[in-house]
């Protein structure tokens, strides 16, 4: 699908966006391995985590759909010992987290599983993964010598293990606790350079689970018990509310009220970086539900200036880059990115085809190693881009787009159902209202 924006006069109204995803992924995993049954309120309705749902009913996950608005699922646990082989290859799709998390529960399980994706997920690192998992016992192999998925699985009983993670990373971190659950000799450490999101550890510690938990270190005892099923009521996906954050920020009379939102500390960069540009953002109606915190964020037509991004900050923010590249291209000044090889690999090499996109609409973006220099003040003009298949840089293509003069057409827009299906219909919503 090919979408068609141009830019508006005015933008009010309010927004709810989809739930979280991090948190959609891990609940269900979660909870298909506990005791009890639990509810999940919210859950997301992407692609990505309807992944997840079909790779876990494949292992035989009892998992239902009580209700569609908000997406609520019911999950039996089937305890530590109640999955089964699947009958055919497992796909994760477009998912890293489907793909990443379910290995670290597959390497535990007795018998064999074989986990593919589409072709983007085939050609991202698998052998961050594989590494450390085969430390705790596992056996996996993958393709271009076990780099690569698809990935085989021989699931086996797991030991503990101590490991220091190279670059920070909620989903290896993630997986190699899940396979702890699976590995009754010995404790699991895992130490990360810098604190990656923490939604595993909260869900783990609210099942029952013994973790310690210092900044950048976590370790797991291995349980005697199942972990106990919880009910979650997932926030508003913060990774989601972003674009709408930078699009209120850079447009010159908005006002939007994005609301019941997860302003969890370790995905909270967005917010530090706004607030640090000059947005006029206020953060509203704290509460907490389980233990995720979430809030209402007010967002309005504000002057930026350029800033400088990096370091530990980084992990907090990994997914927003390509939105916050937007507002830095209308920014006053330069904004320059570091420390974010990571960015490469993602569902695309995001530096590269944020710097030559972006450039189609007028942007000024020198590519880094490690991220970029985006030279502000640009007067974005509308052009034809590719999200690459890619959905958060189909979403920024389009908060370009609504500021842009003239007309921005985004080549395969519906990827952005990834994450946020109704985001297209979300913008017309706030260009109306
Ligand atoms: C995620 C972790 C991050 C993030 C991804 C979701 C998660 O990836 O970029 O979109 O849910 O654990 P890494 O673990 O590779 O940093």
């Amino acid at each position: 699908m090919i979408k068609e924006i141009s830019s508006c006069s005015i933008l009010r109204g309010e927004v709810t966006p989809p739930g979280d995803k991090s948190i959609s992924h891990r609940a269900a995993i979660l909870n298909s391995i506990a005791e009890g049954k639990s509810r999940i309120v919210n859950f997301s309705p992407g692609a990505d985590c309807a992944s997840t749902l079909a790779c876990l009913q494949a292992v035989g996950a009892s998992i239902k759909q009580i209700h569609s608005t908000p997406l609520t699922i019911e999950v039996h646990g089937a305890g530590r010992k109640g999955l089964c082989e699947a009958g055919d290859v497992l796909d994760a799709g477009n998912s890293a987290t489907t793909m990443r998390l379910l290995t670290g529960l597959l390497a535990g399980q007795p018998f064999l599983s074989v986990i593919t994706g589409d072709s983007s997920l085939r050609s991202r690192p698998m052998g961050r993964i594989i590494l450390p998992l085969r430390l705790m016992g596992a056996k996996i192999w993958g393709r271009g010598r076990d780099t690569l998925a698809p990935l085989a699985i021989k699931g086996q009983e797991l030991h503990g293990l101590n490991y220091s993670l190279p670059v920070a990373s909620a989903q290896i971190k993630s997986a190699m606790l899940i396979a702890g659950l699976f590995a009754p000799q010995g404790k699991t450490t895992v130490y990360e350079p810098s604190k990656s999101r923490d939604h595993t550890e909260r869900l783990l510690q609210a099942m029952g689970v013994t973790l310690a938990v210092d900044d950048t270190c976590v370790i797991l005892t291995p349980p005697r018990a199942p972990p106990q099923s919880v009910d979650v009521l997932i926030p508003g996906d913060l990774s989601s509310a972003a674009y709408w954050l930078v699009l209120g920020a850079i447009h010159p009379d908005a006002k939007i009220k994005i609301k019941d939102t997860g302003i969890n500390p370790t995905r909270t960069g967005i917010i530090d970086v706004l607030l640090k540009m000059g947005a006029n953002l206020k953060i509203e109606n704290q509460r907490s539900a389980g233990n995720e915190p979430f809030a209402d964020l007010t967002i309005e037509s504000s002057e930026l200036s350029g800033i400088e991004i990096g370091g530990d900050l980084i992990p907090r923010l990994i997914d927003e880059i390509p939105v916050l590249a937007v507002a830095a291209c209308v920014a006053r000044g330069v904004t320059t990115i570091k420390d974010a090889a990571e960015l490469r690999v993602k569902e695309t090499d995001r530096i590269g085809r944020l710097a030559k996109e972006l450039s189609k609409l007028g942007a000024t973006i020198e590519e880094l190693p490690d991220g970029m220099v985006i030279h502000g003040g640009a007067k974005l003009h509308g052009a034809k881009c590719s999200s690459h298949h890619d959905h958060r840089l189909a979403m920024a293509f389009g908060i370009a787009g609504a500021i842009a003069g003239g007309k921005t057409l985004i080549e395969e827009a519906e990827v952005a159902e990834i994450s946020y299906p109704a985001f297209w219909q979300h913008m017309e919503l706030l260009k109306t209202s």
